[in-house]
């Protein structure tokens, strides 16, 4: 057995995914004797791989080829769970089509077997060198200061069917009518989404299209697959078919990151948390439109959300509440939720669901369609709200401020009985 020594805070963290345990010991072996490299763990379970890799810190997933018969299958599957870790993969110096296969489905380097040591130590070096630099570039936030780079607002729910395509629509199209900027709005989840249908578009181009064109970081191209909405938005459209080969979450990144020099806002419609796109779009966004609705399960979900994203240290400064669909039937009326949990909401938008269904229905949305209605006035200040925050960036709130108002949404599900119900039968 071989003891690893202790990690270093610098060392490059591996996890290796194998079941050959003389393959494993060589690589302990060559972490051993170079003070860089630094074993996290090992593993042949391969539905434990993505939690491993976030518990352990591990950077590098280290891919035995024989762990699996599916090898591509495997890379890919890790490349859209795992899309801030760098995926390596050993095998044979002779099975050159085998190389080239885990590449395309998403490996970033690999190794050859049999394995010797200074050649694998370097090649694992230069490989995470090189992917740390590009994603530093994709996510970081060291490299925002060109001239002009749009506010990226994110637009998510902890549960699905909360409103998070009716408000990503009616607040891209206020921002861009009324608050005149020059905005875009994007599907950012995994699956086909819904703008076609509530902007009744049809697509010539998609994003899947401009992943498989290779053409994530070219802004002419993006540029060329955006429809142009009646109101002057700009949207881009994912594919509506399933088969389709996904958009991975990193391409989505890169195509916003190339398309925000162009615009003063880029509004994504990220879906429910559920999606595997939610994670790295959040930590990616400027601005998260955090969706809610009245009742237990969204509630709950929600202050589950905040919690654990506040004890993993995210910066829960930047997420905004909107609780929508208020005085829906049966659900926990708005008065109890403010004055139990005293819970800050950046803003309400009433149930309406004539209107909603309506716009949905036509295509139009709302807040044109129905300018003078109460919901277009609630979606409007919240767009009014945040390209206020475009021109200057708030301050986050203190830690306090955020720790009260998680404290209040725990007693809320410890103390659930206490909330008065409105509307139930
Ligand atoms: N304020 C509202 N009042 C009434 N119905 C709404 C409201 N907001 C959304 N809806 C309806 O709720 C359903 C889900 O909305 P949608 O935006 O698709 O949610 P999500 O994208 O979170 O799944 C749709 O039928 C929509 O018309
Ligand atoms: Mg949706």
């Amino acid at each position: 057995m071989i003891t690893q020594r202790r990690s270093s805070d610098q060392a490059i963290r591996i996890l290796i995914l194998s079941k050959e345990s003389q393959f494993i010991d060589q690589f302990y072996r060559i972490a051993g004797e170079d003070p860089s490299l630094f074993i996290t763990c090992h593993t042949a379970r391969l539905n434990e791989v993505v939690s491993l890799a976030y518990q352990r810190r591990s950077g590098i997933i280290l891919v035995d080829f024989r762990v699996t018969d599916q090898l591509t299958a495997l890379v890919g599957k890790l490349r859209e769970a795992l899309p801030d870790k760098v995926i390596i993969v050993a095998i044979p110096i002779t099975d050159v089509e085998k190389a080239r296969q885990a590449l395309l489905a998403g490996a970033n380097g690999f190794v050859n077997m049999p394995l010797e040591a200074n050649e694998t130590a370097k090649i694992i070096k230069q490989t995470y060198s090189v992917e740390q630099k590009r994603l530093q570039k994709i996510v970081g936030e060291a490299n925002r200061q060109d001239d002009r780079r749009g506010q990226v607002i994110v637009v998510f729910s902890a549960k699905g069917g909360a409103g998070t395509t009716t408000l990503a629509v009616n607040m891209a199209v206020s921002l861009q009518v009324y608050e005149r900027q020059h905005v875009l709005l994007m599907e950012g989840s995994s699956l086909p989404g819904d703008l076609r249908t509530f902007l009744n578009l049809k697509p010539t181009q998609t994003l899947a299209g401009l992943v498989q064109k290779h053409q994530t970081d070219n802004l002419s191209a993006i540029l060329g697959a955006v429809q142009l909405h009646a109101s002057k938005l700009q949207v881009l459209l994912n594919t509506e078919d399933f088969d389709e080969s996904a958009v991975f979450v990193r391409e989505l990144l890169q195509m916003i990151d190339t398309a925000r020099g162009e615009f003063d806002a880029v509004v994504v419609d990220a879906g429910s948390l559920a999606d595997p796109h939610s994670g790295s779009l959040l930590e990616y966004a400027d601005v998260l439109l955090l969706v809610t609705e009245p009742t237990l399960p969204s509630l709950h979900r929600t202050a589950q959300f905040l919690l654990a994203a506040n004890r993993n240290h995210f910066n829960v400064g930047k997420v905004q509440l909107i609780l929508n669909k208020v005085g829906a039937r049966g659900s926990i009326d708005i008065d109890s939720i403010t004055n139990t949990l005293q819970m800050d909401f950046a803003g309400v938008i009433d149930f309406d669901d004539r209107l909603a269904n309506n716009a949905t229905n036509n295509g139009v949305p709302f807040v044109l369609g129905e300018k003078n209605s109460r919901i277009t006035r609630q979606v409007r200040y919240i767009a009014h709200l945040i390209a206020a925050q475009n021109q200057s960036p708030p301050a986050p709130p203190a830690n306090a401020e955020v720790n009260r108002l998680l404290g209040r949404l725990n007693q809320l599900f410890s103390r659930k009985e206490t909330i008065p119900m409105t509307g139930v039968a």
